[in-house]
This record gives C-alpha cells, structure tokens and sequence, in this order.
C-alpha cells in the first residue's frame, strides 16, 4: 500500500521571495513530512490575482491583497501528505500573524495580515480547484 495522501496548493507569498526565504519554507514543508509534488515560480498579474481570489472580492481587503499578491514572484505548489488541507493549515498559523501559534509559518515569518508569507488551501473542494488554477496534471509527480 501506498502513503499518496492527499493534495493542497501553497502559495510562497511576495514577501518570502523578497527576502530570499523560500528554501527556508521548503525546509519547513519538508520537514513537517510534505512531498512538494508540483513547483514553479511565477508573476500573478492582476486579473490572475482577482481570479485566484474571487470569492474575496466584495471584501474590503480584496484590493489590498490583489496588490500585495502581485507586488513580486510567487512559488505555487501542489504539497502531499495524509490529511495535507488541515496538517498545512496547522503549521501555517492563524491567517493574521498576531494571532499565530508559536512556531508556526506565520508566527515566524508574516509581515502583515496580506504579507502573511504563505497561503494554503481551506478545504479538499477548494484545493482541487486551486491545484487546477495554477497546475495540468503532468506537472504534478507524486
Ligand atoms: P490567504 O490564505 O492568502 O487568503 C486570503 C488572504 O486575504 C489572506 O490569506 C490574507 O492575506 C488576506 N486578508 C487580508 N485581510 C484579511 C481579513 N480581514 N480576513 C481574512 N483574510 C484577509
């Protein structure tokens, strides 16, 4: 029997790559017992942004964070792991990094709420759709 797991899509944030930090989250994947199964850095512009992010749109932060989000590169992946939705959620932290547990991404890395370092999947649902924004499936090597 296999330990495939299962999928979430993490986004590296403008102010990791900014600050040459995303082997130092890689790191942290890794060793939280993540296969980083799908990988590549790019530039969201902004109807990619809004897109990515629609469900936020009649939010009042929905123009901050399409600003902050293309403000520099990202790194996208496709992380596997048993459970990987809610383990990932768990070692990022609470989405403001003043309310973030000890030891987590965020607590160590946030900037502010928007440059909160990394983003991750809130559901199994959400997380296929996420995946297949950014990744087709022969990008993505388990
Ligand atoms: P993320 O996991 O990328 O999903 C939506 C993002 O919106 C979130 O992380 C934050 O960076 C940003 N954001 C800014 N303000 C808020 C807020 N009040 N509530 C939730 N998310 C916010």
């Amino acid at each position: 029997m296999t330990m495939a797991g299962t999928r979430t899509l993490s986004i590296i944030k403008p102010d990791i790559t900014r600050r040459n930090l995303t082997g130092e989250i890689n790191a942290r994947l890794e060793k939280a017992g993540f296969r980083i199964i799908a990988q590549k850095r790019l530039r969201l512009d902004r109807p990619m942004a809004e897109s990515f992010y629609n469900v936020h749109r009649e939010r009042a932060f929905f123009n901050d964070l399409c600003a902050s989000m293309t403000s520099g590169p990202v790194v996208v992946q496709v992380l596997e792991s048993p459970d990987a939705v809610l383990r990932y959620r768990n070692i990022m932290g609470a989405t403001n990094p003043a309310n973030a547990d000890e030891g987590t991404i965020r607590k160590d890395f946030a900037e502010s709420i928007e440059a909160n370092s990394v983003h991750g999947s809130d559901s199994d649902e959400n997380a296929v759709r996420e995946i297949a924004f950014f990744f087709s499936e022969i990008e993505i090597v388990g």
